[in-house]
């Protein structure tokens, strides 16, 4: 899942000849999952057709503050555009359109929309070599910038005119990762890895059968994607669970028990920033493993269990800068059980569920938490959905680690 997924994207179309590869932008940034609206120049309708555009865009492509032919058209709002819009992306910029976005002119509807607009905008200039030398066009790059706009800096090649330099628009792919880096670059965690354990482990028994429990791996799923969207670089080490993801950002490792759970846990560890250990582990497994299905012979079977490796407190022991996260889900005396857990395992931060709520635990879809830092600092929150809950995590975490 692209960074842009869900998001309003305003495409803003100048008359250039560049204006041809704005069927391939839209196109791209649909496929990113983004929600496209196109406003044209009207002089940019001789080198693209609205039709091909909104097509792509599966919206109406508007020129005009109305449609003369149409006396019953309706007005098309530039302000209702404006606030619509997550970002504005004007791809070409034409010299001419930076300069009256520059000056305040607004003798069209993209430019009218350009003024009302809140959210970011972004502008991708595309003209002949010299025009892109001109002191007046460096003069409207530099203009714009100190609005804020932000520049996709045009390419060197060959263009329109037959000459070689400087003025090429960016190409599609590479306008769609430039606003994707850059919005990343802006987030909280960018540059940031987090570690996740989620999900039940199943213990085999003999090659049929396991012990395991009914952890849905829901809250670790959860957390895996608002850290994605945050910015970080996602390892998810997921026990057998029915979540699923898809998120450019997240790499999901599946294991099956608390040994391989373990094992990978200490392999991401070493390089993450903050690990968040939400995986319910089985606290025994057999001691052997029946190589041949048990058969039911005998009245009574007896299997002799030992502990796994408590995962938690093995990343406590070795962690040096990781900002370490655990659960605890209690049954009484909860505060002082998770105190001395956090205390024991060395965390930053310890998440509490209490079984005696309704509506936390398991297989719910909700929770209800409180959290307790390294100072013993009590937050407790109310029952939430646990995507609410994942955000109410992090929002911790972040005060933590920016404190
Ligand atoms: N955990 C782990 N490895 C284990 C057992 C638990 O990493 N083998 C982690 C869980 O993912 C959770 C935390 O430890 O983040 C709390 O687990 P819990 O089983 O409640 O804690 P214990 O310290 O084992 O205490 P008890 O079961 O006695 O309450």
């Amino acid at each position: 899942m692209s960074i842009l997924s869900g998001k309003n994207i305003l495409l803003g179309i100048s008359a250039g000849i560049a204006a041809y590869k704005t069927a391939s932008l839209v196109r791209l940034l649909v496929k990113a999952g983004a929600d496209v609206k196109v406003v044209m120049s009207p002089a940019s309708l001789d080198f693209v057709t609205p039709l091909t555009l909104s097509t792509l865009s599966k919206h109406p492509v508007v020129s005009s503050f109305y449609n003369e032919d149409d006396e019953s058209a309706v007005w098309n709002s530039h302000v209702e555009l404006g606030l619509w819009a997550d970002l504005f992306i004007i791809a070409p910029a034409t010299a001419n359109t930076m300069s009256k976005m520059a000056s305040g002119t607004c003798d069209n509807l993209l430019l009218a929309t350009y003024l009302s607009a809140k959210c970011p905008v972004y502008f991708a200039p595309a003209m002949d070599l010299d025009m892109y030398k001109h002191p007046s066009t460096a003069h409207s790059f530099k203009t714009l910038q100190s609005f804020g706009n932000i520049m996709i800096p045009a390419t060197s090649g060959e263009l329109a005119s037959g000459l070689v330099g400087e003025g090429r628009m960016a190409e599609p792919e590479d306008i769609v990762s430039f606003v994707e880096n850059h919005i990343l670059g802006q987030l909280p965690l960018y540059g940031k890895k987090v570690m996740l354990t989620a999900g039940p482990t199943y213990e085999a028994i003999d090659p049929v059968r396991f012990i395991g429990n009914h952890s849905s791996g829901k809250m670790g799923f959860e957390l895996a994607e608002v850290a994605a969207n945050l910015g970080a670089e996602v390892i998810l080490i997921s026990g057998p669970t029915n979540q699923t993801l898809q998120h450019s950002r997240v790499k999901i490792v599946p294991v099956v028990s608390a040994q391989d759970m373990y094992e990978q846990a200490h392999l991401y560890f070493k390089t993450a920033d903050i690990a968040i250990l939400a995986a319910a582990v089985a606290d025994y497994k057999p001691k052997e493993v029946a190589l041949q299905k048990i058969k039911k012979d005998d009245s009574t079977l007896t299997l002799e269990l030992e502990k796994t490796k408590d995962i938690l407190a093995s990343l406590g022991e070795i962690k040096s800068n990781q900002f370490l996260v655990g659960f605890a889900l209690e049954t009484h005396n909860e505060l002082e059980h998770a105190k001395a857990k956090l205390k024991r395992k060395h965390l930053n931060l310890i998440v509490l569920n209490s079984l005696n709520d309704k509506g936390a635990g398991f297989k719910s879809d909700t929770n209800k938490v409180t959290l307790i830092d390294a100072q013993e600092h009590i937050t407790e929150f109310t029952l939430k959905s646990k995507a609410d809950v994942a955000q109410d995590i992090f929002n911790e975490i972040l005060n933590q680690i920016h404190a």
